[in-house]
C-alpha cells in the first residue's frame, strides 16, 4: 500500500505542469490591456537598410510591418501604459494588487527589475514586484506563476505584464534577425474567485542545451577586466524554426491532457507570433485548420513576451475570443523554453465606473508625488546623517528611466 502511494507520488512528480490546487480558489483573468508604439516600420523601409525584400519577408515569415518605440519610451513605460489599461478594464485600484510580475527579454536595466519601476509609477504600494526571464515563453510562465500564487492563497490580485523594446537589442545590419522583431506590451490582471474556471492548466518546459541557438548578452563582461560585451540578439534561425515547429503542437497536446480535454473542446488557440510558417506547422501537427488559430503577426512581427497578450486582446476586440470560450496559449523562445496554458475565458466585463476611473487617475498623480517625496526624503536623510560627500549617492532617478507615461 505504502509502496503504491509512493509510486503514485513519483508519477505525479514526474508529470510536468500544474492543474490547480483543488482548494476552491481559482485564478480568473479579469482585466487586459495593450500598448503598441505608433511608429510603424514597414518591410519597404527595412529593404532600404539591409539586402532583403518585402516579398521575401512576407513569404518566409508572414510579417508586413512592426512597431518601433520612440526614444521617449522604454520597456517600463510601454508596460506601465498596458498595465493601466488592464487595471481600468478590471476596475481595480493599484492598491488592490498583491504582486506584479513582468516578463521581458529586453529590460532597460539588469537591475532594478522593470517590475519595480512599474510598481512605483502605478503606486501599487502593497505589491511585491519582480521580473521573470523565460524569453518569448515568459508571458505563459508569468501567468502560470500568478495563477499558482492565487490558487495557493498567497495573493488575491496579480498584475502580469509582457513588455519589450527588442528594437534596441537588434543588430539592424543583420537581415536574418532585424526583420523579425517589434516592440510592444500587454498586461493581464488575475483575481481570486471561488467560481471554477480561469487558468485551468499549464505546462512549462526548458532545454538549456539549446541556449546557444538564440541569445542576447546581458552586458556583463566575461571577466572583471575584459572588454565590454555586445548585447545584440544572435540567432540560429533554422535550428529555432525546427525546434518551434515541433514543440508548439506537443505542448498544446500536453496541456489538454493535463486538463483532461480533447482538441475539439478548444475554441481558440493563440500561439506566440514568431513566424506564420511555425504556426502553420503547429496547425498541421494538431490536424487543425488555420482558422482555429488567432494570428496578427503581419502587423507586429515577433514582440516576444508581449506577442501573446497583444494577440489575446485583439482576438477579444475582433470577437474571435468570446465569453465562455476555451483558449489555449502556446509559445516558445530562447532558453530554449516552451509552454502552454489552458484558460476558460469566462469573463464577465466589470461595470465601468467613471468615478473609479477618476479615482484611479488621481491615484497615479498621487503615486508620482509619493515617489518624488520618497526620493526627497532619501536626499534629506543623507544630508542629516552627514555622510562623507564622496559616499553619498547623488542619482535621484534611474538613467534612461523616462518619465513619459501617457
Ligand atoms: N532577406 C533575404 N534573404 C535572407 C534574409 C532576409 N531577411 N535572411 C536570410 N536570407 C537568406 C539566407 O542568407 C539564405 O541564403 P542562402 O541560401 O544564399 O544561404 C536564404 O535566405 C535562406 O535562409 P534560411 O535561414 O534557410 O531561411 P529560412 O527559411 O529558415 O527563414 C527565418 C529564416 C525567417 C529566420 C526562419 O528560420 C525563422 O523564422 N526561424 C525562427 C526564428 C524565431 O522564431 N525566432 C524567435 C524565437 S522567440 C524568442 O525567444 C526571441
Amino acid at each position: 500500500m505504502a509502496a503504491n502511494s509512493e509510486t503514485q507520488v513519483r508519477k505525479r512528480m514526474r508529470r510536468n505542469g500544474r492543474q490547480g490546487t483543488g482548494n476552491g480558489r481559482y485564478a480568473h483573468i479579469v482585466g487586459w490591456g495593450i500598448e503598441v508604439p505608433e511608429r510603424v516600420l514597414s518591410n519597404d523601409e527595412i529593404e532600404r537598410m539591409v539586402e532583403t525584400s518585402d516579398e521575401w519577408i512576407r513569404d518566409r515569415t508572414g510579417i508586413a510591418e512592426r512597431r518601433i518605440a520612440d526614444e521617449r519610451d522604454t520597456t517600463a513605460t510601454l508596460g506601465l501604459r498596458a498595465a493601466r489599461k488592464a487595471l481600468t478594464q478590471a476596475n481595480l485600484s493599484p492598491r488592490d494588487l498583491d504582486l506584479i510580475i513582468v516578463a521581458t527579454s529586453s529590460p532597460t536595466h539588469l537591475f532594478p527589475a522593470t517590475a519595480n519601476t512599474i510598481q512605483d509609477k502605478l503606486g501599487a504600494s502593497r505589491a511585491g514586484a519582480f521580473d521573470l526571464l523565460a524569453a518569448c515563453t515568459g508571458f505563459i510562465y508569468a501567468v502560470s506563476l500568478a495563477a499558482a500564487h492565487i490558487e495557493a492563497g498567497m495573493a488575491n490580485a496579480v498584475l502580469v505584464i509582457g513588455t519589450e523594446t527588442l528594437s534596441r537589442i537588434l543588430d539592424w545590419q543583420d537581415r536574418s534577425t532585424c526583420i523579425l522583431f517589434g516592440d510592444g506590451a500587454g498586461a493581464f490582471v488575475l483575481c481570486a474567485s471561488e467560481t471554477p474556471g480561469g487558468v485551468r492548466a499549464s505546462v512549462l518546459h526548458s532545454d538549456g542545451s539549446g541556449g546557444d541557438h538564440l541569445y542576447a548578452r546581458s552586458g556583463v563582461r566575461t571577466s572583471w577586466n575584459g572588454p565590454p560585451t555586445e548585447q545584440s540578439l544572435v540567432m540560429n534561425g533554422q535550428e529555432v524554426f525546427r525546434f518551434a515547429s515541433r514543440v508548439m503542437a506537443q505542448a498544446t497536446e500536453e496541456v489538454l491532457e493535463q486538463a483532461g480535454l480533447a482538441i475539439d473542446d478548444v475554441d481558440v488557440i493563440i500561439p506566440h507570433q514568431a513566424n506564420i510558417r511555425i504556426i502553420q506547422a503547429a496547425a498541421r501537427g494538431l490536424k487543425l485548420p488555420m482558422d482555429r488559430f488567432f494570428v496578427n503577426i503581419e502587423r507586429y512581427g515577433n514582440t516576444s513576451t508581449a506577442s501573446i497578450p497583444i494577440a489575446v486582446v485583439e482576438a477579444v476586440e475582433q470577437g474571435q475570443l468570446k465569453s465562455n470560450d476555451r483558449l489555449v496559449l502556446v509559445g516558445f523562445g530562447a532558453g530554449l523554453t516552451w509552454g502552454a496554458m489552458l484558460i476558460e475565458w469566462d469573463v464577465v466585463p466589470s461595470a465601468r465606473s467613471y468615478l473609479q476611473d477618476a479615482l484611479r487617475e488621481s491615484w497615479y498623480i498621487l503615486a508620482h508625488v509619493r515617489s518624488m517625496v520618497r526620493r526627497l526624503l532619501r536626499v534629506l536623510e543623507a544630508i542629516f546623517w552627514k555622510q562623507p560627500r564622496d559616499t553619498q549617492h547623488r542619482a535621484t532617478r534611474l538613467p534612461d528611466d523616462k518619465e513619459q507615461t501617457d
